[in-house]
């Protein structure tokens, strides 16, 4: 079958992208490991020991950070839809966020542990249909956002990709009510053509 000119102007793009390059150098299972380590360096948030969901984990790269940063002194929950190869000291759910079940299953392995950090970079696959990819970013950023209300401790933080589009603003508002700061920035990893952007909670109230 022919290759369709948009697959071949995202494999070029794919190859000569330097953040594919420093990704394989580094043993980074994916380039999306420089948009959290280029948020850190920009908040600071990461310490030695910290208790940290990732959701939206898999392939596993912003696990491979948390996991080199904490060692065995913390605690760090994963969960995706797809299935993800093992990461030493992470522990991995499989299943959709967006369901119930999968979250009593996430919040029983919790138990009593309070988390200091909650990352999500959970994207819906994109249908090219802007209204629904942005209602349905927006839905997993609600979640998240839930989520972290309930399980950070005093003080914790909160990082979460979203798309800017409708009811982001809105959004970023309902952040603030649960946060002392909020910024929201793009990475310089994050590619230009996407309409991605972070949200950044520091300090939970
Ligand atoms: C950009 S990738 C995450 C990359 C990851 N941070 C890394 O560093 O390797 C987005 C992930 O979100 C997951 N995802 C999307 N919707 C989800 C949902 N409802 N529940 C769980 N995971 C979801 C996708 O399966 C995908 O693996």
């Amino acid at each position: 079958m022919k290759r369709s000119k948009t697959s071949k102007s995202w494999m070029n793009e794919h190859v000569s992208d330097p953040y594919v390059h420093k990704a394989k150098i580094a043993g980074y299972r994916s380039r999306a490991a420089f948009k959290l380590l280029e948020a850190n360096e920009k908040f600071n948030f990461l310490t030695k020991k910290m208790n940290v969901v990732d959701l939206g984990s898999a392939p596993g790269s912003w696990s491979q950070v948390i996991s080199q940063m904490t060692g065995c002194n913390g605690n760090i929950f994963a969960l995706d839809l797809l299935e993800m190869v093992p990461i030493k000291n992470v522990e991995f759910l499989k299943g959709d966020f967006r369901e119930q079940e999968m979250l009593d299953s996430l919040e029983k392995k919790l138990g009593k542990t309070s988390l200091d950090l909650v990352i999500s970079d959970m994207a819906p696959n994109i249908s090219g249909i802007k209204t629904s990819d942005q209602a349905g970013i927006i839905h997993l950023n609600e979640l998240a956002l839930q989520f972290s209300t309930d399980w950070l401790k005093p003080n914790g933080c909160f990082l979460v990709k979203s798309f800017v589009g409708a009811e982001f603003d809105g959004f970023v508002a309902e952040t603030r009510k649960h946060f002392e700061k909020v910024t929201t920035f793009k990475p310089a990893s994050s590619r230009d053509r996407s309409s991605e952007i972070f949200v950044f909670g520091r300090n939970k109230i």
